[in-house]
């Protein structure tokens, strides 16, 4: 339903260009729940801005965003705009702390139905209140002010607000993060009990590969703007093909509910200047001889299993 082939995102920065996003490529079907995965400045969100056609005027985007087969990015906003929202929508990193103050959180989910034409006047308000319901949240909370609300509830009105136009596909963007672990817990379950119920298919953004294995049933893990490995959450699991990805796995997050994946040393590289050979080479416990000269290209490596690791070309006892 929703296929991304070649994506790449560059901003203008002082003195260059960032290289964001650097071939992605993957595949949402109907219904699916996929997660994005990777530490801060990875590309996972904005990858899922250059879906939704909402990058900044410094970035240029390349390759192709399908939706139902059509071209989404091919005229820029005049092929973007009907679909954002009514079909593609998203939960922003931060969505939480974003309510306006002034106004009621009933009137901001009504807000996205008026413009998109969905729903006007009574009509919207009453879908709002429905919608609310829906998010677990009393509908005669509508009329109250975002400060009224716990960061729980906040969070689980933007839900509400990015399915105000009833869309095919959400976007939810580290939308646990900064959320203590029984909301968090909460929050998974709500958007699990919503993709279910209602057919929607869900790009899970997060630094945090376990919350991605209790919601999602496919993951890509992503490093350095580029897609290092992706499969199904079970093979991720027990059969890793690149040492980011059990590196994640086996990262704790820290409990005091940082944003931050503490436990592997090093830091992802700077994507404003070229990288050589492999991204993950000066972090990574495997690394060889042909790491730090050479590029791993991504390459299947089992059923719906793709990996961009050179230890899948060579024999396992050469490699350890
Ligand atoms: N508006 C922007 N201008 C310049 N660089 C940006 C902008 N947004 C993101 N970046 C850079 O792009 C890279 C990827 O960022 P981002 O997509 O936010 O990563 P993630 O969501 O995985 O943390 C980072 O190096 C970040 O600094
Ligand atoms: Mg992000």
């Amino acid at each position: 339903m929703l296929s991304v082939e070649g994506l790449e995102v560059w901003f203008d920065v002082p003195g260059g260009e960032l290289h964001a996003v650097q071939g992605v490529a993957f595949d949402l079907f109907p219904g699916e729940r996929m997660g994005l995965v990777g530490e801060s400045g990875c590309g996972k969100t904005t990858t899922i801005l250059a879906l939704m056609g909402l990058l900044p005027p410094s970035a240029s985007v390349a390759g192709r965003v399908l939706l139902d087969g059509e071209d989404v990015l091919a005229k820029g906003e005049d092929s973007v705009s009907p679909h954002r929202w009514r079909d593609v929508a998203m939960v922003f990193q931060g969505a939480m702390n974003a309510f306006n103050p002034v106004k009621t959180v009933g009137s901001q989910i009504v807000e996205p139905m008026e413009l998109h034409g969905v729903a006007s006047g009574r009509a919207a308000r009453n879908q709002a209140a429905e919608l609310l319901e829906m998010v677990g949240i009393s509908g005669s909370r509508a009329d109250r002010y975002p400060h009224e609300f716990s960061g729980g509830m906040r969070q689980r009105a933007a839900i509400a607000m990015a399915l105000a136009c009833s869309p095919k596909v959400l976007l939810a963007d580290e939308p646990t993060t900064a959320l203590d672990v029984m909301v968090q817990a909460q929050i998974l379950e709500l958007l699990v009990r919503l993709t279910d119920d209602l057919g929607l298919a869900m790009i899970l953004v997060t630094h945090d590969l376990p919350v991605v294995a209790q919601v999602c049933g496919r993951a890509a893990v992503m490093y350095a703007g580029k897609v290092a490995e992706s499969g199904p959450i079970e093979t991720l699991f027990h059969d890793p093909r690149h040492p980011y990805t059990r590196m994640l796995f086996q990262a704790t997050p820290d409990l005091h509910g940082d944003d931050e994946v503490a436990s592997i040393p090093g830091a992802p590289p700077r994507l404003d200047r070229e990288v050589l050979g492999c991204p993950f080479h000066p972090r990574c416990d495997s690394a060889f001889s042909r790491c730090p000269v050479e590029e791993p290209r991504l390459r299947e490596v089992g059923d719906n299993h793709t990996a961009a690791c050179h230890l899948n070309d060579v024999p396992m006892q050469v490699a350890q």
